[in-house]
């Protein structure tokens, strides 16, 4: 397995490797290395069946059950993100997947399915090098900070709530997902390194500040992570895979490509609980 690193930032380019067939350890402590190293992956040319995908993520821990997202019918651990003019993307902003759980992802895999003729590209910044970037006055500020993340606000009912069915399975989902804390600044459990944890999809406030900084401080630190030196881009072909850490990750899909589908799915690798 080779790995062409695609920016100072962040993003590898795997090469070597058939995601198809069963991973030994070795390959599997391999990718996760490169993983950490480069915070996304991506593998091309992966034409994999909802159940490999599955058996690919589960190498690398237990899989999340998504509470809202559809999924491949006997496969639940698979996501179905079809958007087209009927359900019209709403991935277009900067975010992290499923912070509103205890113990959030630690990656997830991304295969492309359908692709529109041209657009839909991802990007995916390092919230590591954010926070590098950071002066050491602003660290000192958010060091001990704690957010709140919720997702009724990712996912609103004028969105998610078209049907009496859909409100309802929201209604189930919020009740078993109330809002949850972690750390404004977390530091990653493999690497040792730090970053911020806040994202403009999730985040509602940061408990200690009074409502008018919190909004502040979020709204900085939300458009800071999205400065284009902390940012690699992908352009998909079909059956291309991207494996990204979202623990100190966020991403971006670009909704540029209606009148055209797009379907994408998705494997959800649970992580563990953020810590400062
Ligand atoms: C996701 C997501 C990005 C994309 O799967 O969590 O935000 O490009 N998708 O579809
Ligand atoms: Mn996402």
């Amino acid at each position: 397995m080779q790995v062409e690193r695609l920016t100072p930032a962040i993003g590898g380019l795997v090469s070597g490797i058939d995601l198809c067939e069963p991973l030994t350890p070795l390959q599997c402590k391999e990718i996760i290395s490169a993983l950490v190293d480069h915070h996304v992956l991506f593998f091309k040319d992966q034409p994999l069946t909802p159940r490999q995908h599955r058996d690919l993520a589960a190498n690398f821990g237990a899989l999340h059950v998504h509470p809202i997202y559809p999924h491949i019918s006997d496969v639940e651990e698979i996501i179905i993100l079809d958007t087209n003019v009927d359900n019209p993307p709403d991935n277009d902003s900067w975010h992290t997947d499923v912070p509103f759980i205890e113990c959030p992802p630690m990656g997830c895999l991304l295969s492309a399915r359908e692709l529109p003729p041209s657009g839909g590209d991802t990007m995916w910044t390092s919230c590591i090098a954010a926070y590098d970037a950071l002066d050491d006055e602003y660290k000192l500020l958010i060091e001990n900070l704690t957010a709140e993340h919720d997702i009724a606000k990712a996912f609103p009912e004028s969105h998610y709530g078209k049907s009496s069915e859909a409100l309802e399975q929201l209604a189930v989902a919020r009740k078993k997902n109330p809002p949850m804390r972690h750390p404004v600044v977390r530091t990653h459990p493999v690497s040792g390194k730090r970053g911020i944890y806040v994202n403009a999809n999730f985040t509602t406030r940061i408990i200690e500040l009074a409502p008018d900084k919190s909004d502040e401080v979020l709204n900085f630190l939300t458009s800071f992570v999205a400065r284009p030196e902390f940012v690699v881009r992908w352009k998909w072909k079909q059956y291309d895979l991207a494996f990204w850490d979202n623990r100190l990750t966020q991403h971006f899909a670009n909704a540029d490509y209606l009148p055209h589908r797009r379907v994408m799915h998705r494997a959800t690798i649970l992580g563990d609980k953020p810590f400062r």
